[in-house]
């Protein structure tokens, strides 16, 4: 099973950026245990800050790969166009995010992705990404 996570603006900087909300960890440290932990599965991952090629990747990967967990940062507030590429695609797509945005700024109450989306995962630090992946087993 083939599942790729992608990760949107600013995540690059997990363990730095804003530590009170995001954690401590990087990124990078917290996918090797993911991928010890699902060592049966195929588990990627991709960040990029421009969201263009957010797009690109949910296209590439979005007909062949069994699942998308999404983190489209501060674009799924926005990002009529990550929304629409969530739909175009087969594979099924869970958003997910780190903080719990609902008992934050208002803007961050808004998502583009949930309407297309699987399943929404938020509020569990980096372990939502960890439940994301367990939704599509
Ligand atoms: C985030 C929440 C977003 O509002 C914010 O812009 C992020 C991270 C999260 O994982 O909690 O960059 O997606």
């Amino acid at each position: 099973m083939k599942i790729i996570i992608i990760n949107g603006p600013n995540l690059n900087l997990l363990g730095k950026r804003e530590p009170a909300i995001y954690g401590g960890k990087t990124f990078d440290s917290y996918f090797e245990e993911l991928k010890t932990k699902y060592s049966s599965l195929e588990l990627e991952s991709y960040q990029s800050n421009v969201e263009g090629e957010l797009i690109n990747k949910i296209q590439e990967v979005g007909f062949s790969y069994d699942g998308i967990v999404l983190n489209a940062a501060a674009y799924t507030h926005t990002s009529v166009g990550i929304g629409d590429a969530v739909k175009a695609v087969s594979t099924p797509v869970v958003e997910v995010h780190i903080s719990n945005t609902h008992n934050r700024e208002s803007f961050r109450h808004t998502s583009y992705i949930a309407s297309g989306a699987k399943g929404v995962v938020l509020g569990f630090g980096l372990k939502s990404y960890d439940l994301a992946i367990a939704s599509f087993l």
